[in-house]
């Protein structure tokens, strides 16, 4: 085969459908959706990591003008379903980590809400609390599975004995560190409690997920609850499943019949309630032959989780699939701390994981005097070595030779530190990537011709941002052979046919197939020349064919960096990704999420660390200010191409989707070029300057 960047991977697609509605303005996001007289909300947050509440005060913000209702544990109404702790919101006195919801005030204004919530004052009843992870913390555990249902630990012959004996050896000790998602767009909601049930305008990936997993906690019929998102700024996996947010601002709602409560969280809060990603601490292992081929791989990894809910970061994950080696390990522990919950953030598990692992490859590649790119072609498996099934579709290695040729990756000098232009060295890195592929298979879309050549196409799809309304309409229109202009594309709302989350990088793969099967299904029915109201309904096929394949997306990053020898300031000068993802819909927003991957890495590279006082159980850093993330002068050359691709596998569609591939390996790939620059290896991101110096 050869290898061929896609000519999509350059040229510009059908522009955002959405995009002029946004950039004047006019895109009503869940916050902004009209309602009649509103009221506000501002929520009053646990200032200790473990205890209870004593007694709590509410006089002082009960009698200020403005002020509508103060809800605390003790006059909120009873959940029906308190059984998972994010959700039982006031339905008790105890305190599982600071910034936990303690009560909120409904005011007028949301002004006088704020103002109120800072009137009201708890008396403490205050428990030790741990809210450090460590990798010999005291009590670690096994936990049932971990993220996205995969198993804690694998172990395939004796990878301990064969790395004991390895003819080189490499044994090293990574982490990264707590991360927090922070889509421009904060979490929102607005619920209003009729006679008809709950109805939520709500900041989210999935308005089908919220329905399901909140209708049961309030005891609702799932058709009772009506979920809607047109618009949505970003989530990241902080917007895939609903938090205690909703649940605060629904119970307020359920008090206040007949009155919307509006409810969006300050950046500060995002850091408490919205989810983030645990740091990990990774050992990864190493035993190769004198060639380079590994004989023997090893990765433990700890994490943490809240004492309250559990989440596994499943950051080993990766090295299960990545390279050929004949004996392996890899294991999870997680020590349950006094933090908030953890949970998904832009791809949980790989992300992380191919930081240790893409590193120690780098650095054993090091070792063994051969070039980085080489040690991966000798260690490309021949079937995934977890499965044993064969790959249906990896092409690793032509990322890697498009990306060489592409990047220059011959002008890269082995020898660390040897590069100088004036006061910087400059040095280049290359990682790997990998995501799998999930197709989700419970989505439906509806389909509809309205007359004058008007097709109306319905599904509850989220548009994060990532070019959801452009590329269905695209997929529609194609599959009904008809012009894009002929579309009405409906989403963003629980009353349109069921779709999965958006996440896991399986949106438009999942809801694609749906429209196409309804497609395929309304020609068939109603032929090319429909009468007016001519319909279908159709849910999305079984996919055939992929039981007995692994199936991922892949990909290669190149990074060239320079460190100011003085200061240790350093730059990431050119990115280079080359992705392996099956068919790209629609090329202008496929590489706009490709970089936009690509950036988070940089930032994970370089800026992104929430940074925990463990005396007090608090992100110091809780705010864009201190927080850091890259801004356009971090950015500078980057670029991303595809390899043209249909991926006959995941069926008629040929996709299979690209939200997550491009955040993984990034900073790995910066981290290996930093040492490549400097000769200094960090291997605890993120590599700020006084690692480099
Ligand atoms: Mo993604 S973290 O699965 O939204």
């Amino acid at each position: 085969m050869s290898i061929t960047v896609s000519p999509s991977a350059t040229n510009a697609g059908l522009t955002r459908i959405d995009g002029p509605a946004k950039v004047t303005g006019t895109a009503a996001y869940a916050f902004e959706q009209p309602v009649e007289s509103p009221l506000y909300l501002h929520p009053v947050q646990a200032t200790i990591a473990r205890g209870s509440v004593r007694s709590i005060d509410t006089s002082r913000a009960s009698s200020l003008s403005g002020v509508v209702d103060v809800m605390t544990h003790e006059n909120a109404p009873r959940l029906a379903d308190a059984s998972d702790a994010e959700y039982a919101i006031l339905q008790g006195p105890e305190i599982g980590f600071r910034g936990q919801f303690l009560a909120a005030v409904v005011a007028d204004t949301p002004e006088i809400a704020r103002h109120a919530a800072g009137l009201v004052t708890v008396d403490y009843e205050v428990s030790e609390h741990d809210a450090e992870l460590r990798w010999d913390h005291p009590e670690l555990y096994a936990p049932e599975q971990v993220n996205a249902g995969k198993a804690t630990d694998t172990a395939t012959g004796d990878a301990d004995a064969v790395l004991e004996q390895a003819a080189v050896k490499l044994d090293r000790m990574y982490s990264t560190p707590w991360e927090n998602n922070n889509p421009m767009e904060p979490h929102t909601t607005i619920a209003l409690w009729n006679d008809e049930g709950l109805t939520l305008y709500e900041s989210t990936q999935g308005v089908h997920p919220v329905r399901m997993a909140i209708a049961p906690v309030f005891g609702l019929p799932p058709d009772d609850v009506h979920v809607i998102a047109p618009h949505v700024g970003g989530g990241f996996g902080s917007k895939g499943l609903p938090h205690a947010n909703l649940v605060l601002t629904a119970l307020a709602a359920q008090r206040l019949r007949g009155r919307a409560v509006k409810f969006a969280l300050t950046r500060q809060q995002m850091f408490s309630v919205a989810g983030y990603r645990s740091p990990t601490i990774q050992r990864v292992q190493l035993g190769a032959d004198p060639s380079g081929r590994l004989a023997a791989l090893a990765v433990d990894v700890v994490v943490q989780t809240s004492r309250i809910k559990e989440f596994v970061e499943q950051a080993a994950s990766p090295a299960r699939m990545m390279y050929a080696a004949e004996h392996r390990r890899t294991s999870h522990r997680v020590a349950a701390l006094d933090v908030p919950i953890p949970s998904w953030m832009r791809a949980p598990g790989e992300c992380p994981g191919m930081f240790g692992l893409e590193v120690a490859m780098d650095e054993l590649a090091e070792e063994l005097g051969l070039d980085p790119i080489e040690l991966r072609e000798r260690n490309e498996p021949e079937i995934d070595p977890e499965t044993g099934k064969p790959f249906a579709n990896r092409r690793l290695l032509d990322c890697f030779r498009l990306g060489a040729e592409r990047f220059g990756w011959d002008r890269r000098n082995s020898r660390p530190g040897s590069r100088w232009e004036g006061r910087r060295r400059l040095g280049i890195g290359v990682a790997s990537a990998t995501y799998p592929y999930m197709r989700q298979r419970a989505s439906s879309a509806r389909i509809r011709y309205e007359g004058e050549g008007v097709y109306a196409v319905h599904i509850g799809a989220a548009d994060l941002g990532t070019g959801t309304w452009t590329t269905l309409t695209q997929i529609a229109a194609e599959c009904l052979d008809v012009g894009v202009e002929q579309i009405r594309l409906q989403i963003g709302d629980s009353s349109l046919p069921m779709a999965t989350v958006a996440g896991g990088s399986s949106g438009t793969a999942s809801w694609g197939s749906a429209i196409l099967a309804a497609a395929g299904r309304f020609r068939e029915e109603h032929g090319t020349a429909p009468e007016a109201g001519a319909e279908v309904r159709v849910r999305s096929p079984r996919q055939l064919e992929t039981e007995g394949l692994s199936m991922h997306s892949f990909g290669a990053h190149f990074a060239e960096v320079s460190v100011d020898a003085d200061t240790g300031e350093i730059r990431v000068d050119r990115l280079l990704g080359v992705f392996s993802a099956g068919r790209i819909i629609n090329p202008r927003t496929a590489r706009s999420q490709f970089l936009g991957g690509m950036t988070m890495g940089l930032g994970m590279a370089l800026h992104e660390q929430s940074v925990m006082d463990p005396r007090f159980g608090i992100v110091v850093n809780h705010d864009l200010a201190e927080y850091h993330v890259p801004t356009n002068a971090d950015v500078r050359d980057m670029e991303a191409v595809w390899l043209d691709e249909f991926d006959e596998h995941v069926g008629p569609l040929g996709a299979r989707g690209i939200g997550e591939i491009g955040i993984v390996g990034t900073a790995a790939a910066i981290a290996n070029a930093a040492c490549n620059a400097t000769g200094i290896r960090v291997r605890d991101l993120p590599i700020t300057p006084d690692k480099l110096l």
